[in-house]
């Protein structure tokens, strides 16, 4: 049997007992399998009310372990590679998190952190604890003004691109944002220098979308005149503002569907979506890459590991959140889903 088929097999044993959900950046050979795909924000609303016994995540990790702190009780999640981390998220450790947001607050500022969901569910617990929340590309300005009027300042962790293209949104000027050295546990952080700051930015980038250059946009733009560009905004903010259009994997595909007919749309984000986009509307609309860039973790889940985890899904061990960690990991993720219901 091929790996396919063996999914195909375990899914008709499961029935409704199983759900599969999928993020936008897995290849074609898992999505034709999944019964939910979405970006970051749909994939954690979809799932406060699956009523499944099994929840399988094609994704990276901080997605199951998200999904694992809002899963029902009994509910099991599982991921076919436990390896398949983000490598963004892994530049904010929670330890060094804390201690960062300690210092900012050594100033006698009310600093309030806001989590991209690309962070592990232990810094969605220190961010839970302090009164913070988490926030996806899809509601980053609404979730970044929420956070603006907790207290005196935000920490916005651990994407500083996200977090620039979000405060350029909301009118936020250069001389308020300021991105950290966190270095050295933060001992090099003067918050004196900081009594104007409103936004302070982790200094992570997604190694994904940071390839993206304003030159890349230029060539592109020379070459195709007529050409609209959207691209994620976890691009740099100089990408963002050469671009026609930024926003989440959803928006992507919402802004592919709706433009006129016969047009050409260049696409800067993980490349297994754009090369789904392309295959979606051709012949009629003509949809390329601004860069074959791909995400290698999102990659490492494959149909001979979905077919694995299915297999063995009843003796696996699921998603295991610390018991400490997932109440304050809850009450951040559930601040988002309450304030962008
Ligand atoms: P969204 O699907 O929420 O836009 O997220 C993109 C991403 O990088 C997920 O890792
Ligand atoms: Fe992380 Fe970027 Fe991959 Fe998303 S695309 S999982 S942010 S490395």
């Amino acid at each position: 049997m091929t790996a396919s088929e063996r999914i195909d097999a375990a899914r008709e044993r499961l029935g409704e007992r199983l759900a599969i959900l999928g993020h936008h950046y897995q290849t074609d050979a898992i999505i034709r399998h999944t019964d939910a795909r979405g970006d970051s924000l749909e994939l954690a609303r979809s799932l406060p009310g699956a009523p499944v016994e099994h929840i399988v995540f094609c994704g990276v990790f901080f997605m199951a372990e998200s999904a694992a702190v809002l899963a029902q009780p009994g509910q099991k999640v599982h991921i076919p590679d436990l390896q398949a981390s983000c490598v963004m998220a892994d530049t904010a450790p929670a330890g060094l998190v804390a201690a960062v947001l300690e210092r900012l607050n050594e100033s006698g500022r009310k600093i309030v952190p806001l989590a991209y969901v690309n962070s592990s569910v232990a810094v969605k617990a220190v961010v839970g604890r302090h009164g913070g929340s988490v926030c996806t590309s899809a509601n980053a300005p609404a979730m970044l003004r929420w956070a603006l009027d907790q207290g005196d300042g935000v920490l916005f962790l651990p994407d500083k691109n996200l977090a620039r293209n979000t405060a350029r949104e909301l009118g936020l000027s250069a001389s308020e944002i300021e991105v950290l050295d966190v270095r050295e546990g933060g001992a090099n952080i003067r918050t004196e220098d900081f009594a104007g700051t409103r936004l302070f930015c982790w200094p992570g980038v997604c190694s994904v979308h940071h390839r993206f250059k304003p030159e890349h946009i230029r060539r592109v733009r020379a070459e195709v005149p007529d050409v609209r560009i959207v691209v994620h905004p976890e691009s740099h903010p100089d990408v963002v503002q050469a671009s026609d259009a930024a926003g989440s994997t959803s928006f992507i595909i919402k802004y592919c569907r709706e433009a006129p007919a016969g047009a050409n749309i260049c696409v800067g984000t993980e490349v297994n979506l754009v090369h789904r986009l392309a295959k979606e509307f051709a012949p009629g609309k003509r949809i390329f890459p601004l860069l074959e860039s791909e995400c290698a973790n999102m990659a490492k889940i494959t149909e001979e590991k979905l077919a694995d985890t299915l297999e063995g899904l009843d003796d696996a061990e699921p998603v295991r959140v610390p018991l400490e960690l997932a109440e304050p990991s809850r009450l951040a993720l559930e601040r988002m889903l309450q304030a962008c219901a």
